[in-house]
């Protein structure tokens, strides 16, 4: 079997919680507090906890994340545009790792991966300070084979490769769109990056992706916390990990077989 095609030892949960805080903030108090849910998260099985601090506030917010940082035992994956502001404030937190991903006001949700090989002089120093200070640098970029040439250039540890158009895709677009996911994780994976994956993933769509067997991590969101309106927070989140195992478990299996 050659290296690029072994499992990494273990498919890792970061669970994000960032539309805990937009229900929280629809109303401005307190309640549904993003804390709480980073505790449920962790006892439910996930392995880290991802919260995006947005220019814009519009979810989490500077105190959710000093108190995630001060208060919660598994590790904090901040996500953060490539600004000023943003690296000041990873660099006063020093989170366990942080995901930079691109960032339009307009968008609802974070649209496109982050073009790492045209950013290229403007990230270099971004990554390279929060490199030194210990924050495993992750960049958020579509599974492009440029864009992981320039993760490399840059320095950058990790790389998590967008899953939106492969969960918005169905029938034969999805093959397609999961077959650019599978190339780039061996490609990312021949390059010496650790791969994650994430965005739009929900119980249809998780399966195969979980199955690719260079992915080490996935962060998944606002499947998770809206599911747990159904079913609670523990039930969805124990069911994705579930999901997750099964996926590589069968894998595993045939590949031994
Ligand atoms: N990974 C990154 C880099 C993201 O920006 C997001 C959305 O905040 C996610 C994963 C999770 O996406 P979703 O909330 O659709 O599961």
């Amino acid at each position: 079997m050659n290296d690029n095609n072994k499992f990494t030892n273990f498919l890792r949960l970061g669970v994000n919680i960032d539309h805990v805080a937009t229900i929280r903030n629809a109303r401005g108090g307190e309640h549904p507090d993003p804390l709480r849910a980073a505790h449920m998260a962790a006892k439910a099985g996930a392995d880290g906890i991802t919260a995006h601090l947005r220019e814009d506030r519009r979810h989490m917010t500077d105190g959710d994340i000093e108190r995630l940082m001060g208060e919660i035992e598994l590790p904090l994956n901040l996500e953060m545009a490539a600004t000023d502001e943003m690296l000041k404030i990873a660099l006063n937190h020093l989170p366990h790792a942080a995901c930079i991903v691109p960032e339009k006001r307009e968008e609802r949700t974070t649209e496109g991966g982050l073009d790492a090989a045209g950013g290229h002089n403007h990230l270099t120093p971004i990554v390279r300070e929060m490199g030194e200070k210990g924050i495993r640098v992750s960049l958020f970029i579509e599974a492009d084979p440029r864009q992981l040439d320039a993760a490399v250039s840059l320095g950058a540890p990790v790389i998590e490769l967008h899953t939106g158009a492969y969960c918005d895709a169905v029938g034969r677009a999805r093959e397609v769109e999961l077959k650019r996911i599978r190339e780039a994780a061996a490609y990312g994976a021949e390059l010496g990056l650790e791969i994650h994956a994430g965005h739009g993933l929900g119980f249809d769509s998780v399966g195969p992706i979980a199955e690719i067997p260079q992915l080490a991590e996935l962060n998944i969101g606002h499947f998770l916390i809206g599911e747990a309106i159904f079913g609670g927070l523990d039930s969805s989140i124990k069911r994705m990990r579930s999901l997750m195992d099964k996926a590589r478990a069968e894998v595993s299996g045939e590949r031994s077989a």
